[in-house]
């Protein structure tokens, strides 16, 4: 090839891994499958190598690599990063939306965008002829830190914004940088694992990792970024309103909230404030608030500011999730891994909507890094659905506090002794089976909804059945009598012969829910679904070695040791086919090349909650007919399941002109495909 040729492959090439990169985070709208951008991505850098003088920093292979450096140095804001004014009450909003009029002299609706306030950290990032040429944080508002290396290892931030027309030669735009709950979830399991200290909350998280030395440990974290604000659009461009702003940051190649609304007065933001609140749960990031921006950009300039926060924008806060309170007592909880986990017992506070009196230490290591005694004033923090945690203790000067808490030597509940594991932080009672509170847990996680979703057999039952010795292990439930049940407190005939129907239902099952029932350490939902989809029955799975255990998607060298020791334990083969000869079956998958696969060539996404079924199941069964399973919406769906609160993927859907079907649906559907003989 003419060097002038390689030129052209290599623009060509970065051009379509911005495209896509494009397309997967901010429009949420994958082209291509994930191994085929790998692919163009290993060609491009191949050139590269060959061809080393013509790699550039905008290049999607130059995001990480930048060598640590000993300071970040300063980086002047062109204009003052503002902060914003807050409400907490529809009074004060009124009295928000009074001052804008007044200054407005308008007494027609005002209108507003209204966006999450996302809780992270605010960054301001500058392209030069469309290439992202600094990013820095806002330090005091007028000079933060140069921290453009670490900034590019954000995979959603694009290196080179997309070729326009209304891209000025110089644009800054503003947004927020931010840790997805469910990253942060991961990476503070995998520091408690590891026995290494967890952030405090995703904000904390977001702001560690945006801000080390060594933008390759930057790189490891999950971080994402939206965007708000582009400074001087208004000048620049046609761009008259704070929602044409967020569009055309989005045409730019930037992130957007999805959530960012435009409303009209008062009763619209609350309207807005209160569907958001509702919302919070199911989002995957951290927002404390929303944020409302009068739309109109010319009134923005004529309201300015007022002590640097604009009078245009006001965070109307959400209900605090922290609170202060006493503990009560300190208690090791024994889960069914034999896992020791210290509960503080609180005196209830009521926070963040509801009313908590047990908040989870975690372990021991943070036990002793938070020092918290029985006694102790603690502030506790409940975010989401997410357990409640004690977040820090209250030092109470001269205040007599209790002795240190210590880890018990043995088992709360069975008295067996308690072990440490080389390179845990977790504590275990020893007892294995023989402690009443392991078998407990492994019968409740049997029972579960999505393991074999035994109906009505709850915790306080599960109890009750252990203690009184009328089941010990988990094949037992299969050969329980009417005349057991009923014996038990809280048992009438009617609800003996429900359970026993629904243990009897349970017996056909899926062989993805009966692997997940087993409950081998870190085998979830979905490692079970792809372990059924793999071996298609038990035996092979019990056969297989760690090799061939590891070509299952999420299945590295730690799980498959799991799956191969449980397996090798005889107590375990024992309890396996007592459940067979039980009468637990499913159906055994046929190879898809085994049979016409009646769903060739569909793809389908699954969104919100089923009900007959969980989501890895109803993938597994599309699977087993041929069809493709993906996890965002694009013009090559075939259609979107859409259960129970489904979220944006459905307007996504309905945007493409791709067809949504409802859970009835799909049923019918897998029952057509699976033919009149299964
Ligand atoms: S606008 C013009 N919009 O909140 C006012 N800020 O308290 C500048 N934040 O420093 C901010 N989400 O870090 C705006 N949708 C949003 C936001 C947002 C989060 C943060 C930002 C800012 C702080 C102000």
């Amino acid at each position: 090839m003419t060097t002038r040729a390689i030129e052209q492959k290599i623009e060509q090439l970065r051009e379509a891994l911005e495209q896509h990169s494009y397309a997967y985070h901010v429009l949420d709208d994958p082209l291509i499958p994930d191994i085929e951008y790998d692919a163009l991505f290993r060609a491009l850098q191949q050139l590269e190598s060959d061809h080393p003088h013509l790699v550039t920093a905008a290049s999607p292979t130059q995001r990480i690599g930048a060598k640590p450096s000993d300071a970040f140095p300063p980086a002047e804001h062109a204009e003052p990063m503002l902060s914003l004014g807050n409400v907490f009450d529809a009074e004060e909003l009124e009295a928000f939306e009074t001052r804008i009029r007044d200054r407005l002299g308008e007494d027609t609706e005002i209108e507003y965008t209204a966006e999450p306030k996302i809780d992270g950290l605010a960054v301001s990032l500058v392209y030069e002829k469309g290439v992202l040429v600094r990013g820095a944080t806002r330090g005091d508002g007028f000079t933060g830190e140069d921290i453009t290396e670490n900034i590019r290892t954000i995979r959603s931030v694009p290196l080179r914004l997309q070729k326009h027309q209304d891209l000025p030669g110089r644009l800054e735009v503003r947004g927020e940088v931010f840790m997805p709950k469910k990253g942060f979830e991961e990476i503070n399991a995998q520091a408690r694992e590891e026995g290494k200290k967890p952030f405090v909350n995703p904000r904390n998280a977001a702001a560690g990792a945006l801000r080390r030395l060594d933008p390759r440990e930057t790189a490891g974290y999950p971080l994402d970024a939206f965007f708000y604000n582009a400074t001087g659009v208004a000048k620049q461009t046609s761009v008259r309103t704070q929602f044409g702003v967020l569009l055309y940051l989005k045409k730019m190649g930037l992130k957007t909230c999805a959530e960012a609304q435009q409303v009209s007065g008062r009763q619209g933001c609350l309207d807005y404030h209160a569907a958001i609140l509702e919302k919070r749960a199911v989002l995957d990031y951290e927002l404390d608030g929303v944020v409302y921006k009068v739309n109109d950009l010319v009134s923005q300039e004529v309201l300015g500011m007022v002590s640097r926060a604009p009078r245009w924008a006001v965070a109307h806060k959400f209900p605090a999730q922290e609170a202060a309170t006493r503990v009560a007592d300190i208690r090791f909880q024994v889960g069914r891994t034999g896992a020791l986990t210290p509960v503080a017992k609180l005196e209830p506070v009521f926070v963040g909507g509801a009313t908590v009196s047990n908040a989870t230490l975690h372990n021991m290591d943070e036990v002793n890094r938070k020092d918290v005694r029985i006694g102790d004033q603690v502030i506790i923090r409940r975010a989401g659905d997410v357990i409640p945690e004690v977040v820090k203790t209250i030092l109470e000067p001269g205040a007599q506090r209790s002795d240190p808490v210590q880890a018990p030597g043995n088992c709360p509940e069975c008295g067996s002794e308690v072990v440490q594991v080389e390179g845990e932080a977790m504590i275990r009672c020893s007892g294995g089976l023989y402690c009443p509170a392991q078998r407990k847990g492994v019968i409740r996680h049997f029972a579960s909804r999505k393991a074999m979703d035994i109906e009505g057999l709850g915790t306080k039952l599960v109890d009750q059945l252990v203690d009184k010795g009328l089941v010990s292990s988990v094949k037992d439930l299969f050969h329980l009598a009417k005349d057991d049940l009923v014996e038990l407190e809280f048992m009438g005939e009617l609800s003996a012969t429900n359970l026993l129907k629904a243990i009897e239902k349970s017996r056909d099952t899926t062989l993805a829910r009966f692997i997940y029932a087993l409950g081998i350490r870190e085998v979830g939902e979905a490692t079970a679904a792809s372990l059924a989809d793999q071996f298609r029955d038990l035996e092979p799975l019990q056969q297989a070695d760690c090799e061939a255990l590891q070509e299952v998607p999420d299945v590295g060298p730690v799980i498959a040791e799991n799956i191969t020791a449980f397996f090798r334990q005889p107590h375990n083969r024992e309890v396996l086919s007592d459940l067979i000869r039980a009468g637990i079956g499913w159906q055994v998958i046929p190879r898809p090349d085994e049979q016409e696969q009646p769903l060739a060539g569909k793809t389908f996404v699954l969104t919100g909650r089923l009900e007959k079924f969980s989501r890895s199941e109803a993938a597994l069964q599309l699977k087993s007919l041929g069809a493709k399973v993906t996890g965002s919406v694009s013009r090559k769906t075939t259609a979107v399941v859409a259960g129970e609160n489904p979220g944006s993927k459905v307007d996504k859907a309905q945007s493409l002109g791709v067809d949504v079907l409802a859970e009835e649906d799909l049923l019918a559907l897998l029952q057509d495909s699976q033919g009149p003989e299964s």
